[in-house]
């Protein structure tokens, strides 16, 4: 099958494209609003884009009736947040923060998760969280009038205890249980793994830039 993307509305081509670009990582992102209201709410048009400066990008839309979305003001408004990942623990109360609260709710409170004061922003991180990433806001693009693109650049990282080696500071995997989004309400877990033998160079030229 082909299809042409210049003759299709914008929601077919986003269910064609959210259903194969799979699995995707999930931003759990916490904000603060005026009234210091902590919202949480899950993304998962985000992806890790640079790591000097370290950048990340979420992928906001507004709400059905031209609204912005609470995370999308507070960001405009504090312009610093928090990138939670998702693991398995966490997953079913990320799903649940993405029930359209009042502004006036904490999405974090409501589901049951307790949220920690940050290091070098206002908007408090996810305790249960594995890793959170605190932000400052690096810049936004309008790609139209519906969606924006946050550019975050990540100035703190927390994680629990068992994810990295202090030492070598590579993730253990078998304390970190990260998933990812399909499409809709399905996720996938990351344990089953592969390792690919193909190119011994890739690695050897990573690990000879300390990246590995
Ligand atoms: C796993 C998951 C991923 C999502 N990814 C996005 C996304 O990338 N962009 C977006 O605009 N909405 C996304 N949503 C919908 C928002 O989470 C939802 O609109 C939420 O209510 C926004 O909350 P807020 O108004 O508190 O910011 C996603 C929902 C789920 C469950």
């Amino acid at each position: 099958m082909e299809f042409d993307f210049s003759t299709m509305p914008p929601s077919q081509c986003y269910k064609l494209l959210v259903s194969v670009v799979v699995p995707r990582p999930i931003a759990l992102v916490t904000s603060l609003n005026e009234a210091g209201v902590v919202n949480a709410a899950p993304f998962s048009f985000f992806n890790l884009m640079g790591d000097d400066p370290p950048i990340l990008i979420l992928s906001i839309e507004r709400k059905p009736g031209g609204a912005a979305k609470d995370t999308a003001h507070n960001i405009a408004l504090q312009r610093e947040f928090v990138v939670n990942l998702v693991d398995e623990a966490t997953a079913e109360r990320m799903h649940a923060c993405s029930r359209d609260f009042p502004s006036d709710e904490s999405e974090a409170t409501a589901v049951g998760f307790t949220t920690l004061p940050s290091r070098a922003v206002a908007a408090p991180r996810i305790a249960e969280s594995p890793v959170a990433l605190e932000c400052k806001l690096y810049q936004t693009i309008d790609i139209s009038p519906l969606r924006q693109l946050i550019i975050g650049q990540v100035v703190w990282l927390h994680s629990h205890e068992g994810v990295f080696d202090p030492e070598t500071l590579r993730v253990n995997m078998d304390h970190y249980f990260p998933v990812g989004r399909l499409y809709a309400d399905r996720y996938v877990t990351t344990r089953d793994q592969f390792v690919a033998e193909g190119s011994p160079e890739y690695l050897a030229a990573i690990r000879s830039q300390g990246r590995l």
